[in-house]
C-alpha cells in the first residue's frame, strides 16, 4: 500500500512557462485543501539539493494567478544530473519529512524525476509546463497559448512594416525541437511560409514558394522559422534565399524571448489550474512517476518514460493547410 502523503513539496523547473504560477497556486490550495503541508522549493533541482524549501501556505499563491514566470524561480541543473547531487536532494527532502513532489516543467524536468524516482522511495507527479507544447501524453502544456498569442500579435507588427516597404521577413520563434510554435503562430498570424523541423522543405522549395507568391503580385511576405529548423536559424535561411531571389528587400526578426514571459492567457490559466489541481490528487491517490495531462477534454496519466521517448507529432492535416492557405 502507497504510504499516506501529509507534506508535499512543488517546484519549477527548465524554461519557465506563463501559467507556472497558476499551478503552483492550484497545487498549494488543493493541498491545503486536503489539509497537507506543502514546500515550495526554489530554483528548481538546484534547490532540492541545497535544501531551499520554504513552506506555502494559500495567501502565499494570493495574487500570482495573473503573472508570467515563476515565483519559485527556476533553474537548469548539473548536479543533478549526477548520482550524489540526486543523493543530496533526497537528503534534503527527508530533512523536510516531504512524502511526495509535483514538478512543473519538461521533458528536461521529468527526466530527472523519472531518475531520481528509481533511484530513492519518494513518489513525484509531473505537471507539463513549457511554451514548447512538445511532450507526450497532454494536447497543450502551460504557456504554449502564451507564447503563441505573444508571437502572433509580434507578428502582427511586423506585417504592417513589411506591407509598407514590400519586404520579405524572416521571423525566428521559439522551439528547439518542435514546430508547434512555428506552425500556430504561422497559421494565426497568416504567414507565407512556416518552416518547423518536423516538415522538410528546404530552401530551393521555400524560394519557389516565394517566386509563385511574388508572381501573383505578393509585394511582401512574412516567413516564420521555428528556432530547431533543420536549415538553420532565420539569419541563415534568410541569407541562404537572398542569395538566389533578390525580388524583395530581406530582414530578420528573432522574437525570442519575449514569448517566455508575460502574463498568461485565460487558456493557460485554466489549464495550469486545472493540471494542479489534479497532480495533488494523484499524490493523494497513490500515484507515481506520471506526468498528469488533458488529452479530448479528459484528465490523463503518463508514466514520465513514455512522456519523455515519444513524441507528439505536429498535426499534418494543419501544414498542409497552412501551405494552401498562404497561396
Ligand atoms: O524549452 C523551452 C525553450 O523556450 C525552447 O524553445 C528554447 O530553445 C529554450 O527554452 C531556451 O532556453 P534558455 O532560455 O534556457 O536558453
Amino acid at each position: 500500500m502507497s504510504k499516506v502523503i501529509k507534506r508535499i513539496a512543488v517546484f519549477t523547473s527548465g524554461g519557465d512557462a506563463p501559467g507556472m504560477n497558476a499551478a503552483v497556486r492550484a497545487v498549494v490550495r488543493t493541498a491545503t485543501y486536503h489539509d497537507l503541508h506543502v514546500y515550495g522549493i526554489y530554483r528548481g533541482y538546484e534547490g532540492m539539493i541545497e535544501g531551499d524549501l520554504r513552506r506555502l501556505e494559500p495567501r502565499n499563491v494570493g495574487n500570482i494567478i495573473h503573472r508570467g514566470g515563476t515565483i519559485l524561480k527556476t533553474a537548469r541543473s548539473q548536479r543533478f544530473r549526477e548520482a550524489a547531487g540526486r543523493k543530496q536532494a533526497f537528503e534534503s527532502l527527508q530533512a523536510f519529512d516531504i512524502d511526495g513532489c509535483i514538478a512543473i516543467g519538461g521533458d528536461g524536468t521529468f527526466t530527472g524525476a523519472s531518475v531520481f524516482s528509481k533511484e530513492h522511495d519518494i513518489p513525484f507527479i509531473g505537471v507539463p509546463g513549457t511554451i514548447d507544447n512538445d511532450l507526450y501524453g497532454t494536447d497543450y502544456t502551460i504557456g504554449f497559448d502564451t507564447a503563441i498569442n505573444t508571437a502572433v500579435e509580434a507578428v502582427d507588427k511586423i506585417r504592417d512594416t513589411a506591407d509598407s516597404h514590400n519586404r520579405l521577413f524572416f521571423v525566428e520563434v521559439m522551439g528547439r525541437n518542435s514546430g508547434y510554435i512555428a506552425l500556430h503562430t504561422g497559421i494565426g498570424s497568416g504567414a507565407g511560409c512556416v518552416l518547423i523541423p518536423e516538415n522538410d522543405m528546404g530552401i530551393d522549395q521555400l524560394i519557389d514558394i516565394l517566386k509563385k507568391g511574388a508572381k501573383r503580385k505578393k509585394l511582401f511576405s512574412v516567413v516564420i522559422v521555428a528556432e530547431g529548423s533543420p536549415h538553420g536559424g532565420a539569419g541563415e535561411i534568410a541569407a541562404k534565399v537572398q542569395e538566389q531571389f533578390d525580388f524583395y528587400d530581406t530582414k530578420v526578426t528573432i522574437i525570442g524571448h519575449l514569448q517566455r514571459g508575460g502574463s498568461p492567457t485565460c487558456l493557460d490559466r485554466v489549464l495550469a489550474s486545472r493540471l494542479g489541481y489534479h497532480a495533488v490528487e494523484a499524490l493523494i491517490a497513490g500515484r507515481s512517476s506520471e506526468m498528469v495531462g488533458i488529452i479530448n477534454d479528459k484528465v490523463t496519466y503518463t508514466p514520465f518514460e513514455e512522456a519523455i521517448a515519444k513524441s507528439k507529432p505536429v498535426n499534418d492535416d494543419l501544414v498542409k493547410m497552412a501551405e494552401i492557405l498562404a497561396i
